[in-house]
């Protein structure tokens, strides 16, 4: 097995999180720096891709030069950069992109790119030394929600997924139903530890049937209604409803998981993705395991949401397996986990050579 590279700088910015992050030999996180756009979203209830944009090439110099001096390196002892090329959002995936292809070229270090979710998954294995291949992942954030078996060598098979909504969508959509502030999973959360998760049926969709699939759109239009129905709202009927709601999606997740555990055979599960924040998930997830023999692993709070230590550590790996991706390196906005469209496989750049952009003289 080949030596991870001593210093990797990760980018992330495929979504409304501009990130920079530096690792050390693949494992160690020596920074790990966020510029949240929150502020810039707020108003409009979501993410604009071209306000996100726009805030990430104001923002991408500054954190990464903090990313830096937080790790306490300067550019010179970088030995590669990993950019998330995709899946997310093409105008913010291109500024973290060509930032970290115009720092490789100045610096003769190699670029790759990085699926996003191979990302988030190297958050659990960066958590925890004993996850390691073959293992279970759940995915769900945002903009996912998927089962995969993890292999050592080879693609991932994806078990199973949303068939409709992210269930960090249904979370995000329940909550402008119920009028809370954007971004809204955590809101949900918070407002669900202080209601009645019992006090609302909503549906498990797909709980009883065959398979991995999930589905959350009945599960966030059955909310609406029942929002609806009970207006006007007081505080105790949407922290009951926020609770209900939270119970319901957290069992199908659980559910569906316990059987492709059980399905495998495996005995390591990684939970990854924004919506692996969620306590109750952390919580219920624990006990399915400890009952069913299975280790559930999550993440550290602060590498659940979009960082970019889970970049670079993503990243480390396929350097230490010499891949390089080139300058042609492009951003997409859909790619399935395992799929590289961006892999050219091109030997290592040349130093930048003098008289060019790359040159100081
Ligand atoms: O992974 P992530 O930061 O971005 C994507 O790649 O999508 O995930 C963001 C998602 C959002 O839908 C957000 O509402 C959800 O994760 N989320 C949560 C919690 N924290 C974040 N959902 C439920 N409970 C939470 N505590
Ligand atoms: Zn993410």
């Amino acid at each position: 097995m080949s030596t991870a590279p001593t210093w990797v700088l990760g980018i992330e910015s495929s979504c409304d999180e501009m990130a920079a992050a530096v690792v050390h030999r693949g494992a160690r996180i020596a920074s790990s720096c966020i510029h949240s756009q929150t502020e810039v979203h707020a108003p409009y209830g979501g993410v604009v891709p071209e306000l996100a944009s726009r805030d990430h090439i104001q923002a991408v110099h500054d954190v990464a030069q903090r990313a830096l001096a937080d790790a306490g390196i300067e550019a010179g002892d970088l030995d590669g950069i990993a950019v998330t090329a995709g899946p997310g959002l093409v105008g913010s995936l291109l500024v973290g992109l060509s930032f970290g292809k115009a720092l490789a070229y100045r610096l003769g270090i190699p670029v790759v790119g990085v699926h996003h979710l191979s990302g988030h998954l190297a958050s659990a294995e960066l958590a925890d030394e004993s996850l390691r291949p073959p293992y279970i992942g759940l995915v769900v954030s945002g903009g996912h929600t998927a089962l995969y078996r993890i292999e050592a060598d080879g693609p991932p098979d994806c078990l199973g997924e949303t068939r409709d909504d992210a269930v960090g969508e249904a979370f995000d959509k329940v909550a402008a139903v119920l009028g809370l502030p954007y971004p809204g999973g955590p809101a949900v959360a918070k407002l669900a530890e202080q209601g009645d998760d019992t006090a609302f049926a909503f549906p498990r969709p797909l709980l009883d049937r065959p398979g991995f699939d999930f589905s959350y759109s009945g599960l966030k239009t059955a909310v609406a209604l029942a929002v609806e129905r009970s207006e006007p709202l007081d505080d105790a009927t949407r922290a009951d409803l926020a609770a209900s709601f939270e119970a319901a999606a957290i069992d199908v997740l659980v559910a569906r998981t316990r059987r492709a555990v059980a399905d495998s055979g495996l005995s390591h599960v990684a939970v990854v993705g924004g919506v692996a924040a969620n306590r109750r998930l952390r919580e219920v997830l624990a006990e399915a395991g400890e009952r069913d023999g299975f280790t559930a692993v999550f993440p550290p709070m602060s590498l659940c949401t979009d960082n970019a230590a889970m970049i670079a550590a993503a990243g480390a790996r396929l350097l230490a397996r010499g891949e390089h991706h080139g300058f042609a390196l492009n951003s997409f906005s859909r790619v399935p986990l395992g799929g590289a469209p961006w892999r050219t496989d091109v030997a290592p750049p040349a130093a930048s050579p003098p008289g060019t952009i790359g040159s100081d003289g």
